[in-house]
Formats: C-alpha cells, sequence, structure tokens
C-alpha cells in the first residue's frame, strides 16, 4: 500500500519548487506515458544492466571475473588488469537499449560511454525514454573521501552533507542521475569486510547520516543539480552469520525492528527514492524475494513510496538460495514480493513477458513497478533537464581545488587517535621524520575499497602530506621496510634507519581490497608480518607513532600494549586527500576530534562484539561463572565512542531537569563540560540511556544524542539534551512498539564506558494527571 497521502514531502523539479499539484502532474506524466508502452517496453524499465567486455583480439581469452579476482587478491596490479580491458571490446548494449529493452545503467563510469547511451536511449529508442545512470558513490565520485565508516567517525554531519555534496556535483556533472547510497547496514563484526561501507554499529547515529545524505543528494539545486539516493541493502546484510559475506542471516523481530531498520525509516522519512533489496536470506527468504520485507514492512509500515532495486544479479540467485526452480520463476516471485527493477540478472526481461502471457504475473504488476520508476525519472527531471555532456564543466568540477580542499578537512575530522603517551603532535624540535612502510605511498589503499571512480594520479600520500606541513629544515624519509605480507627481506635496513631517525612515522593496517565486498577476514590481527616488524620497532626506543590505514577495527593490542609505540591514529582509508590530512593531524595543525562509531574488539574470536548488549543474568566480572572468555580481557580494546585529543575535557554536573516526566514529555538533561587542557579542541558529548527493567531486556546503554562542540582551553560548556519519552520505546518480538514506564539510567560522557550516571523516572499512564 502507497503511503504517499501521509508524506509531507516536497518533491523538487529542476530547480522548480514543486508541491503536490506537481506531483500529481508527474504522476500523470508517468501514467500518460505508460499508457503508449508495450509490455515488453515497459519491462525493460524494470531491468538495468551494465556493459559487457568481449576479447578484441583473435586468441586472447576475455576473463573479467577471474582477473577481478586475482586483482583484488593482489595477483594482478590494477596497471596490468586495465592493460588487458584495454584488448577488450565493451558492449554498450546500445541495441537493447533501442529496442527499450533497457531501462538503466548501472556502473558505466566514462562520461563520454555516458553521453552515448543516453544518446541512444533518447534520439533512438521508440518513446525516447532517458537513462537511469547508477553509479556506487558512497563516498565522493572522482575526488574520494573518507570511507563511510571514517565519516561516522566524525559524529559530524557536516562532514556527511559535505560529501554527499561533493559526490552529488561531481558525479551529476559527469552524468550521473541516480546514486546506490547510502550504505545503511549497522555493522556489528569486524570480520565482515563491508564494515568498512557502514555506518558503524550504532542506529541512532547511522540515523542521523541516514537523513543528512539522503537529503543532500536528492535536494535540487539552482542549476538543477541533483540524483535520486539508494538506502542498501535492505536489510540486516551486517548481521551476516559470522561476518562471512553473503552469509545466511537469522534474527529476532525485536533485533531488526531496534536495531536494523531504523536508519532504513530515517532514510525513508528522509524521501529516498530507491532501496536496494540486499543478497542475503533473512530467515530464510533471499531478501529479494520477501514480500514480507519489500512490500509489508518497507512499503505497508515504513510509508517508502520510491522503487526496490535488486542488488546485483541477486535475483538469479534465487534459484541458487533454494528458493526458485529456476530463474523464470525467481523473476515472479521478486516482482510480486515488490522488487521493482531487477540489477544484472536481466530475468525481468527475459521472463516477465512470458509470465504475463501465462498468466502468473499480471500486466498490472508490471504497470504498478514501471509507473514508480518512470515517477522518478520525471521527478529527477529526466525528460526535462536532459544532460548535456559537457566536457569543459566536466574538467573544471571534478577534482577541483574546492573539492580536494573539502576531502581534506573530512579527512581531519575522520581520523581517531587511540593512543598517545605525549609523542604527539610531533614536536618542532624534530628535525627528521622517518616513514616506514609500503601503506604509506600505496595510494589504492589510502584511497581504499570502494573508489573505482577516483584518481589515483591525485592521491596524496603520506610522505607527500608530511612533506608539505612540516617546516622548514624538517626532513621526512620513506623507507619501505614492510608490507602486508610475510616477506621481511627489508626488515633490518628499516631498522638501521630508524635508529638513526629522531621520529618514526610506522603506516601498518590494510590494502584497499582487504575490507569491502567478499573481503571478510576471520584474523582480525595486523597480516602478514607487520606485527612482527612493529615489536622490533618498538625496541629501537625511539619516539615512534603507528598510523592504521584499514577498513576495520583491527585487534591491535599488541601495539596497544607495547611502551615502545607512543602513539596510535587510526586513519582508516582517508580518501583523495589522506596524506595531507594525517600531516596536519600529526603535526599538530589539527586536533584530532574522531570518535569511534564501532567496538575495537580484543581478538576476531570476540565477534560480534558491540556496545548496545543486554546485560545478561551473569554479566562478566571477576567472578568464574559470569559472560565471558577466559582467555581475553572482559572489556573491549577501545570502547564505542572512544577517542583522544590533544587538549583534555573534563565532564561534571550531570543533571536530569525532568527527574520524573510522562509518556508525552521528553527527557530533559544537561551536563557541562570544560576544557582543561591547553589547547582547543573538539569533544563529543555523548548521551546513553538504559531502560533498568522492562518486558525484554534491554541494551546495557543505547546512544540517544550527541553534541560535537569546540571548546577553547580552559572554556566550558553546559551541553543539553531533549530527547522525546517516544524515543526510549522499544520494539517486541512481534514488530510491536512498546513505550514501557519505570526507571532509566542517564550518561553523559566522552565514551560508552567513560560517562556519568543519573536516574530518572517515566510515569505510568496512571500518574499522568
Ligand atoms: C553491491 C552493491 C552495489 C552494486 C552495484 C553489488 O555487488 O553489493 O552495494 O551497489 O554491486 O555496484
Amino acid at each position: 500500500m502507497e503511503k504517499t497521502e501521509n508524506r509531507n514531502m516536497e518533491v523538487k523539479t529542476g530547480s522548480v519548487k514543486t508541491d503536490s499539484i506537481q506531483k500529481d502532474n508527474i504522476k500523470t506524466r508517468a501514467r500518460d506515458l505508460l499508457s503508449r508502452m508495450t509490455l515488453e517496453e515497459k519491462i525493460g524499465q524494470l531491468s538495468q544492466a551494465g556493459s559487457t567486455m568481449a576479447s578484441a583480439l583473435p586468441g586472447f581469452e576475455a576473463d573479467i571475473g577471474s582477473w577481478v579476482t586475482e586483482m583484488m587478491e593482489g595477483r594482478l596490479s590494477k596497471e596490468e588488469f586495465e592493460r588487458r580491458l584495454s584488448m577488450c571490446r565493451e558492449d554498450l548494449r546500445e541495441e537493447e537499449i533501442r529496442s527499450g529493452r533497457l531501462g538503466s545503467f548501472v556502473n558505466l563510469y566514462d562520461d563520454e560511454k555516458v553521453a552515448k547511451v543516453q544518446k541512444t536511449a533518447i534520439q533512438e529508442s521508440r518513446l525516447h525514454i532517458p537513462l537511469l545512470i547508477g553509479v556506487d558513490v558512497i563516498r565522493g565520485y572522482r575526488t574520494i573521501f573518507p570511507t563511510p565508516l571514517a565519516q561516522s567517525c566524525s559524529f559530524d554531519m557536516d562532514v556527511v552533507r559535505t560529501c554527499a555534496q561533493t559526490g552529488k556535483r561531481e558525479a551529476w556533472v559527469s552524468g550521473v542521475n541516480w546514486v546506490f547510497g547510502p550504505m545503511l547496514d549497522i555493522a556489528r563484526d569486524a570480520r565482515w569486510g563491508r564494515i568498512v561501507e557502514s555506518p558503524g554499529e550504532d542506529p541512532y547515529l547511522a540515523g542521523q547520516i541516514a537523513a543528512a545524505q539522503v537529503k543532500t543528494f536528492q535536494e535540487p539545486e539552482e542549476d538543477g543539480c541533483r540524483v535520486a539516493a539508494t538506502a542498501k541493502h535492505f536489510v540486516a546484510y551486517g548481521a551476516v552469520s559470522g561476518g562471512q559475506d553473503y552469509n545466511t542471516v537469522d534474527l529476532s523481530k525485536k533485533i531488526l525492528y531496534d536495531i536494523y531498520l531504523p536508519p532504513f525509516k530515517k532514510a525513508v522519512d528522509a524521501g529516498v527514492s530507491a532501496v536496494m533489496s540486499a543478497f542475503h536470506d533473512l530467515d530464510g527468504v533471499p531478501c529479494t524475494m520477501s514480500r514480507e520485507l519489500l512490500t509489508d514492512i518497507l512499503r505497508g509500515e515504513m510509508g517508502f513510496d520510491g522503487f526496490v532495486v535488486s542488488d546485483a544479479e541477486a535475483v538469479k540467485q534465487c534459484v541458487v538460495h533454494g528458493t526458485a526452480r529456476d530463474e523464470k520463476e525467481a523473476a515472479a516471485l521478486c516482482l510480486l514480493a515488490g522488487g521493482d527493477m531487477d540489477m544484472s540478472s536481466l530475468d525481468y526481461i527475459q521472463y516477465l513477458p512470458q509470465l504475463v502471457e501465462e498468466g502468473r504475473v499480471k500486466e498490472e504488476d508490471i504497470d504498478r513497478a514501471c509507473l514508480r520508476v518512470l515517477e522518478k525519472k520525471f521527478e529527477y527531471g529526466l525528460f526535462d533537464n536532459v544532460w548535456q555532456y559537457d566536457e569543459e564543466k566536466i574538467r573544471k568540477t571534478v577534482l577541483c581545488d574546492a573539492h580536494r580542499k573539502a576531502a581534506r578537512e573530512a579527512g581531519k575530522r575522520c581520523a581517531v587517535l587511540l593512543k598517545n603517551d605525549g609523542i604527539l603532535p610531533i614536536s618542532r624540535e624534530i628535525k627528521n621524520i622517518l616513514v616506514l612502510g609500503a601503506l604509506s605511498e600505496d595510494k589504492e589503499a589510502l584511497m581504499g575499497p570502494w573508489s573505482f571512480t577516483g584518481n589515483k594520479e591525485y592521491q596524496v600520500t603520506i610522505t607527500e602530506g608530511l612533506r608539505n606541513y612540516v617546516p622548514e629544515g624538517v626532513s621526512v624519509t620513506w623507507v619501505r621496510g614492510f608490507d602486508v605480507s610475510e616477506d621481511e627481506t627489508d626488515f633490518e635496513e628499516a631498522l638501521e634507519a630508524a635508529r638513526q631517525a629522531d621520529f618514526i612515522v610506522a603506516v601498518a593496517g590494510e590494502t584497499a581490497f582487504m575490507s569491502g565486498e567478499a573481503s571478510s577476514r576471520a584474523d582480525l590481527h595486523l597480516a602478514g608480518s607487520q606485527e612482527r616488524f612493529l615489536k622490533r620497532l618498538a625496541g629501537c626506543g625511539k619516539p615512534t607513532a603507528v598510523v592504521l590505514i584499514n577498513g576495520r577495527p583491527l585487534a591491535i593490542g599488541p601495539l596497544k600494549e607495547n611502551p615502545g609505540i607512543g602513539a596510535i591514529l587510526e586513519a582508516w582509508h582517508l580518501g583523495t586527500e589522506a596524506g595531507n590530512a594525517i600531516a596536519e593531524i600529526l603535526l599538530g595543525l589539527y586536533n584530532p576530534s574522531g570518535r569511534l562509531s564501532v567496538t575495537f574488539a580484543n581478538e576476531g574470536g570476540q565477534e560480534p562484539m558491540y556496545y548496545n548488549h543486554p546485560n545478561t543474568g551473569k554479566p562478566g566480572g571477576s567472578f568464574k561463572f559470569t559472560s565471558k572468555y577466559q582467555d581475553v580481557p572482559i572489556r573491549p580494546l577501545y570502547p564505542f565512542g572512544y577517542g583522544l585529543s590533544y587538549t583534555t575535557f573534563d565532564y561534571r554536573d550531570l543533571v536530569v531537569d525532568t527527574p520524573v516526566f510522562s509518556a508525552e514529555e521528553e527527557l530533559k538533561v544537561h551536563v557541562t563540560v570544560e576544557n582543561t587542557g591547553d589547547r582547543f579542541g573538539e569533544e563529543t558529548v555523548q548521551l546513553y540511556v538504559h531502560d533498568v527493567t522492562a518486558s525484554l531486556a534491554r541494551p546495557v546503554k543505547e546512544l540517544k544524542g550527541f553534541r560535537k562542540i569546540g571548546l577553547r582551553p580552559g572554556e566550558t560548556s553546559v551541553v543539553e539534551f531533549s530527547v522525546p519519552a517516544e524515543e526510549l520505546g522499544f520494539y517486541d518480538n512481534q514488530g510491536r512498539r512498546r513505550l514501557e514506564p519505570g526507571t532509566f539510567e542517564v550518561f553523559a560522557g566522552r565514551n560508552s564506558e567513560d560517562a556519568l550516571m543519573v536516574s530518572c523516572e517515566m510515569r505510568k499512564p496512571s500518574e499522568n494527571n
């Protein structure tokens, strides 16, 4: 059931602000167009595909799938991959476009090719219907921003908006009108490679990010610049069993509703245009063919009125899941479940015409899905503000100075200082800095996963960044020393160089392909010889800071515990400007302000590890018969919300302004925060709540608010929070919302473990008057 009448959403086309009249107009135009379409043309609008590659040389076999695998496993360089691609002929599916059998293109990164296929659709197809050009824009387009996980560590919606804004503009001038983002999968398990694309482990934070991204992508600008957004992957993809990608998910309703659905609900409320169904099966039903998820929950309960696209080839994968006999049945099941568009399986276009003929699918089912897609094409001005290829405009926009500066600013705000015994920021007395580690100069790693649209030539390495910012007379030298493999050949040379240096920056972590899709890891320790090298390096007795470049929380206990390692900066994959952003932090030109949006476990065996878990009947403690592992500490290595600064903050006077409040009121608290150090710094003040007694065991803490504030030395701020009582409710195992009165503990502090606490009371309804 569509719930558009309940939605107070403004629809804007081009630069013209539109209202419900224009919305009606869009619907009328879409219906009119539909009435002139053949069945096959309608199904064409539900079909999305990318180009295909075939060998252009006799005796040379195009085997793209294997090449991608080899590249991701580090057995094939990107250059060699591209060389092989250049020996292939690309089929842009123009025949399918011309005949109206394809309504959308996926991941076409080349502007000229976008122009070509769009021209074919508009000029040569019978009804001249433009294509939706959909691309993964989760962290910028040509200018690559920090990974989404890193962005969530900024706890700063300006960072999130700037990234979406920059990606939107660069993509839009390049002909992209639809982005596959935001990625909204809550990730509680660091083994899962796609944690790097996620907004972290907390649904409240993820919800803020969802709304900020969707609005930024979709809001029309003066010149009509806007792109349709996609909330993906619906839903609970982050809960894959064992953290293994694409794996099965078995979930209670309460966790689905409390943890995994909320960010999607925020995206829907912000008016998201599309939702992508996920690869995995949830409780036995592949999400892509789940009527309960795609129709009952998404449209019925959440009020979504855009269109649903499957993940790549997820329609045909229903056969492999074992829930459809063949691809034909999969096509019927997915469409009838509420899946409007088929990404890359091409099963809809192949089988739906026949299924309609056989009466197994009704033409009105096709019409409904087709209208949803056509409406978006009208809404985003595809028919009116036809995109024109403009080389000059693209050149001036992508990777322009302003965008790179924005990426640098974002990068600084996403890095998290995990350890500092005082060696950072690097003292101005230091005259000779040695940078060690292959990752420091690995442009691909610094850009990180999901940066296919980026341009390596613009990537700033860590050595370059340091050289850009060190004062006159300070030398910066790089020695490779070690990488993520087992190779120890260069150890001695690097250790010798370390003994001569004043200060060492050792860069360790993961390459670009060690996280991301299909990149789960069972062992969360630094891969290869890295730990061994760092241990020896720490023994050199020189001030040593480790900069981590990685996609996921790693088991870095050995670095934390080693006194020879004075500082650890978690720099994630910060994108194009990584080197500059890191240098500014190391040199103290920016005071780090990132806070962890994910828990760091001591060992991979503790995963999934997250802060918002229930108490259990035997919470971990020193007593034997409590919930814990024998061989690792109970507490996380670094908790959710954690991060250091070059200054210190003191918390005091947490006061509940509403010690007793009703279900219709707000819980109000305030806390005093003071900068007790000697330099300006930003603190993320975090508010958590614990529902002490309820009909279901509730998490020990749940984030309900945060404020990022800047304080000068000695400055004090009283930070206020108001939480509507309604937000203290939760879902039961029937998916029903409950709001239960009683005692709540309220925490305000610097992270999920270090916070002040007070209690308050939500009144029973009878006590309200
Ligand atoms: C990923 C999606 C992505 C799609 C198109 C899939 O493999 O799971 O996140 O949007 O490819 O690139």
